[in-house]
């Protein structure tokens, strides 16, 4: 009798302290306090390639942490690479040894993938391409989500078919985004090729400008010097070295965009280069969107709930011309 009471206090002692301990699931708030690791919140490593480096990027950025803030349950981690490559794949390495739960990619160079993408799949973490696009087997990674930077440059050379019809000749001055970017890669592709296909246009000098204005209108300007009146269309691929381009020009009393200067083409088409294109300076402005962090949001939030994304979501862009655009276009706009 004695024995088995005291089995009976045992087993009433047990059930008794189960029923007080509280139950670890996870899924509920977290009372961590600012600045360590809350458990309910998604940890999303982003390897951005220079979160200034533009006007187009500074927007880009701020869309991401915009979307993927503390709010709408993220823990956002941003690596800055400052457009160095190497660094960029180690910013990812970095996010694997981390073990967050996602990585975000805007590429500073297509190519050197495999290693650090090998190891994000051999650790089951999620790799999701903003904006640019990469070399690597399709497998290494959950999906890519962004603009279509060849198509961007068949917008800007189908503008100039037009600008120098009937055989008027063009001579043009390229200045290029960061060599081996996706977004240099192809914008650049679709010039070559146009130029390939229209025996009037002619390339006088190509070279980076780094997606920089105060490069650009160095290499400008040097351009300027070799080519003086000759040179009468510029093809920037970006807002920011357009800008740079058309500082030179005007430095040097030449006269950019309108019907009758300088064709300047540009990419991206925020606000305040959109502006200068309804000034008439820049005389084709097509559209890069750089506001993907909604969309990589609503990637991540299709995984955690057992959906499985589209491999490639492109984003609608357009083209604006300086002949065409109202200041209602512009306010109307989103950046
Ligand atoms: O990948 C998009 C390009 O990258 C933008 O045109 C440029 O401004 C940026 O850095």
């Amino acid at each position: 009798m004695k024995k088995f009471l005291v089995v009976f206090f045992v087993v009433a002692l047990t059930i008794s302290l189960c029923a007080c301990t509280p139950q670890t699931s996870g899924s509920g708030p977290s009372t961590a306090p600012e600045g360590t690791q809350n458990n309910s919140l998604i940890r999303v490593g982003f390897a951005q390639c220079k979160a200034d480096e533009s006007d187009w990027r500074k927007a880009n950025t701020k869309s991401v942490q915009d979307a993927l803030s503390r709010e709408n349950g993220f823990d956002l981690i941003l690596a800055d690479s400052n457009n160095d490559a190497a660094k960029q794949v180690s910013d990812v390495q970095g996010f694997i040894d981390q073990e967050v739960d996602y990585i975000i990619i805007a590429a500073v160079n297509e190519d050197g993938w495999d290693t650090v993408l090998g190891n994000a799949q051999k650790a089951g973490i999620p790799v999701i391409l903003m904006d640019r696009t990469i070399n690597a087997s399709e497998d290494l990674y959950t999906c890519w989500l962004g603009g279509g930077f060849y198509d961007e440059g068949v917008k800007a050379t189908d503008w100039m078919a037009k600008r120098f019809a009937n055989g008027k000749q063009a001579n043009i001055v390229h200045l290029q985004g960061q060599l081996g970017a996706s977004a240099q890669v192809g914008r650049t592709q679709a010039l070559e090729d146009a130029i390939g296909a229209n025996s009037n246009w002619k390339l006088l000098a190509q070279q980076t400008g780094e997606w920089s204005t105060d490069t650009a209108k160095e290499i400008m300007a040097s351009w300027i010097q070799q080519y003086g009146a000759e040179i009468n269309c510029v093809y920037a691929e970006n807002d920011n070295m357009a800008d740079g381009a058309i500082q030179a020009l005007e430095e040097a009393g030449m006269t950019a965009g309108g019907d009758e200067g300088v064709a300047i083409i540009s990419f991206d088409a925020n606000r305040a280069y959109l502006q200068m294109t309804l000034e008439g300076k820049i005389n084709c402005n097509v559209e890069c969107n750089p506001l993907l962090g909604p969309g990589v949001a609503a990637i991540i939030k299709k995984i955690e709930s057992g959906g499985q994304p589209n491999k490639k979501e492109s984003v609608e862009e357009t083209a604006f011309y300086y002949d065409t655009i109202t200041q209602e276009i512009i306010d109307a706009r989103p950046y």
